[in-house]
């Protein structure tokens, strides 16, 4: 497993390379293959990312740290970032978010045991009118309730079980 030199990657690694005036713009591009590669932002991918960009790893490790699109530690199948921003907060988001958690078993951050779902609260997702909201793997699902949330963990569990 890695980004350099592996053929799934090599196209969209020289088109970001190739798209930027200065070379070190390429890095949340790269960033997120890297995180696609390994499943999360580890220091493999962060070592690939700044050989291909000639920078140090930690100035790569420093970005892939202030963005909640980027995940330091290894995730669930499903990541579940839901926004628990003051608009959403205000429509059940954080009611909704802690229900969640207690409804898989997991804390802030914490993936389930079967490494299915990892669940976390992020800020404003830019679809304040839909709470409560998450993206799932950066999909959007809006306006939800423990209802549609509990069928759409069967779903995914199925899914993952090839029964989907
Ligand atoms: S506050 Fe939640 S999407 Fe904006």
């Amino acid at each position: 497993m890695a980004i350099i030199g592996n053929p799934k990657y090599a196209a969209r690694i020289e088109r970001h390379l190739a798209k930027y005036e200065t070379k070190r713009s390429a890095v949340m591009p790269l960033l997120y293959i890297a995180q696609e590669e390994y499943g999360w932002v580890n220091s493999e991918g962060i070592g690939e990312v700044a050989q291909l960009l000639n920078l140090d790893p930690t100035q790569v490790k420093s970005i892939a740290g202030f963005y909640t699109m980027y995940s330091e530690k290894p995730k669930g199948k499903y990541w579940l970032q839901v926004c628990t921003d003051l608009p959403c907060a205000l429509q059940g988001a954080d009611v909704f978010h802690a229900w969640l958690k207690d409804e898989l078993g997991v804390a802030e951050g914490g993936t389930t045991d079967d490494g299915l779902f990892t669940v976390e609260h992020v800020m404003c997702l830019a679809a304040c009118d839909k709470a409560p909201m998450l993206q799932c793997n950066f999909r959007y699902v809006e306006e939800l309730d423990q209802n549609k949330m509990r069928q759409l963990l069967a779903k995914w569990r199925s899914e993952a079980n090839g029964r989907g």
